[in-house]
């Protein structure tokens, strides 16, 4: 089973719930998917505040060209249940992304109170879940975590809340977090999950964020969080396949197909060795193009 493609998140947006230009101005930009915050982009005296500015929002009929998704707050805060049951009465809402998520008893909660709650309002559709790993309890159970619940879609990864879960330097470069990133990519693509890369702290799009998207991209991310409109066109870029890779793949594909209609496994295609394993990559460069969200 593989999420790649599946869901369609390659430039997933931040936007500050409290910051209503923002908001407006983030409606139309071309990003894969929005994530309005309503946890560490809100200050918590601004918390209730921001909730009621995003519904209010939301429910006023506002075209939104991507997708949205709610970051709610923590479970166990004082915030975390009433930002779930706002968003479970905006059907624009597709997706909350939960913080901090540390065990599978944190998604188990979550997914109970959307039960009940999606009965109460008679929600048409229900709300998927994403999970933010984010803190070395949620890296130590990530195994749990991609099982908790069946509304869950994606992991994210947080790098300035593992940063300071672990203490490392949010300076450290890319190479100091490869470990993390193919225990988070190994457990989401073993449950079938999209695995979201996130975002990099500088708003600039220059050398250093570029090298991080590739990097991201490279490895095996769906997609990457940004906090900055102008950073959306690399990223998505970054993570649609090129049209010459598209050529390729449809190009194994085919090749393949015939090779085993002609009773062989193994074949050239422009002098390197393609059989099953290389037709598998194709067909994900192809899933991928294709992009879908559902
Ligand atoms: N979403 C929508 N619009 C944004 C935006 C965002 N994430 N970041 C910036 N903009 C807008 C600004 O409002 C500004 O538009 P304007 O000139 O019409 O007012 C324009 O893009 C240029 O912004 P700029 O002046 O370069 O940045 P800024 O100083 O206004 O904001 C940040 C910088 C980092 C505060 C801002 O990018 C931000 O809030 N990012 C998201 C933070 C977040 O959500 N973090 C939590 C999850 S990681
Ligand atoms: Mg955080």
């Amino acid at each position: 089973m593989s999420g790649i493609g599946s869901t369609g998140q390659r430039a997933c947006l931040a936007v500050p719930g409290a910051d209503e230009r923002k908001l407006a101005k983030a409606a139309a930009l071309d990003a894969d998917e929005i994530v309005i915050d309503l946890e560490d982009a809100v200050a918590p005296a601004g918390k209730r505040a921001a909730r009621a500015a995003v519904a209010s929002w939301l429910s006023s009929g506002v075209r939104l060209r991507g997708r949205v998704a709610v970051r709610v707050n923590t479970p166990g805060t004082s915030w975390c249940h009433r930002d779930i049951e706002a968003c479970v009465r905006l059907e624009t809402v597709h997706s909350i992304v939960v913080p901090k998520v540390e065990s599978a008893a944190d998604l188990a909660f979550v997914g109970r109170l959307l039960d009940g709650l999606e009965l109460e309002v008679g929600r048409e559709r229900p709300v998927r879940v994403q999970a933010l790993i984010e803190t070395a309890a949620g890296l130590a159970g990530i195994a749990g975590i991609v099982a908790a619940t069946p509304r869950l879609d994606s992991l994210v990864l947080g790098y300035a809340d593992l940063a300071a879960s672990i203490g490392r330097s949010v300076a450290a470069g890319p190479g100091a977090w490869v470990a993390i990133q193919d225990t988070v990519l190994v457990a989401g693509r073993r449950a079938g999950l999209a695995v979201v890369d996130g975002p990099h702290l500088g708003v600039a799009v220059d050398d250093t964020f570029l090298a991080g998207v590739r990097h991201a991209a490279d490895a095996g991310f769906d997609g990457k969080w940004v906090i900055h409109p102008g950073q959306i066109d690399a990223v998505t870029a970054a993570f649609t396949p090129a049209p010459d890779r598209i050529e390729w793949a449809e190009r194994v594909v085919t090749a393949l197909s015939e090779g085993h209609g002609s009773g062989v496994g193994a074949i050239d295609v422009d002098g390197q060795m393609v059989d099953e394993a290389v037709a598998a990559v194709a067909r994900r460069v192809l899933a991928r193009a294709d992009g879908g969200l559902r």
